[in-house]
């Protein structure tokens, strides 16, 4: 049996921050658990009605890509607001090859929802030390690198470590260094283990953990049981991070604490 009012959610919540030791947890009602995608929207919705507290006219809004972070901003399509002197950019470089899951697809349908300015990141997510050297080079990158390291809002997508290097196509050695390593999560081309250390990252153009550590702001979005360890892990990265996920993740949380 699952809680949905809107108290038990809340009391909930609370329980969770503290399991969790982080700033803030919102849980979305999962209403049937076996409907995933009714599942996804919901947490879409939650995590939308939150940042738009969150988003003002300086805010400078990193987001990922993925279907999670793309739910949050389905969500907004019917909100009015116009934040002329908000800037919204990509954390990281693309994945894979599904275009509308791309952090740069996301930033321009993202930004003429807000009526705000944007940048977008040409990159690949995968590319060789050196070819990442000469583009840190590059004007435009070095611009969109300083306006990444000044981020004040990050929304961003949490992935299962295996699942997510599938998904990029990684080599049979980097799986088996991520494997070998215990990897459990993925977040903004970060691996990390079950302490949230970091066991691998991948060569791209893009935030750095550092950088993550020091978001005024940080806004995870994930869901689903079959994230719960990745969920866990990454919020040992940032004490004042804000996690939306869903009510069927909190309660196993809670039950293994
Ligand atoms: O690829 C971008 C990204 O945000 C990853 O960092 C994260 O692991 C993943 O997407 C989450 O994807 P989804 O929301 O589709 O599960």
């Amino acid at each position: 049996k699952y809680f949905q009012n809107r108290t038990g959610l809340k009391e909930m919540s609370q329980r969770l921050e503290k399991a969790l030791g982080i700033r803030k947890v919102i849980l979305s009602p999962v209403v049937n658990p076996e409907d995933q995608t009714a599942a996804q929207k919901e947490l879409g919705k939650a995590a939308a009605h939150y940042l738009k507290k969150l988003i003002h006219n300086d805010s400078i809004i990193g987001i990922t890509g993925g279907t999670t972070v793309q739910s949050v901003i389905d969500s907004f399509r019917h909100e009015k607001d116009h934040l002329p002197g908000a800037m919204i950019l990509p954390a990281r470089g693309g994945v894979g090859n599904r275009a509308e899951l791309q952090a740069n697809t996301l930033v321009e349908r993202f930004a003429n929802m807000l009526g705000c300015q944007y940048k977008l990141l040409f990159s690949p997510d995968i590319l060789s030390k050196d070819a990442i050297s000469s583009l840190k080079n590059e004007p435009e990158i070095k611009a969109l690198m300083a306006l990444i390291k000044n981020i004040t809002v990050l929304l961003f997508g949490i992935g299962d470590a295996m699942t997510m290097a599938t998904r990029r196509g990684l080599n049979q050695e980097e799986i088996g260094i991520i494997n070998s390593r215990d990897a459990v999560a993925e977040a903004f081309g970060h691996y990390f283990n079950r302490e949230g250390e970091i066991v691998y990252e991948i060569s791209t153009i893009g935030i750095s953990l550092e950088q993550f550590k020091t978001i005024e702001n940080p806004v995870a979005v994930a869901g689903g049981l079959g994230k719960k360890d990745a969920i866990v892990s990454i919020c040992k990265l940032h004490p004042g991070l804000i996690l939306v996920t869903d009510e069927v993740v909190a309660k196993a949380i809670l039950n293994d604490t």
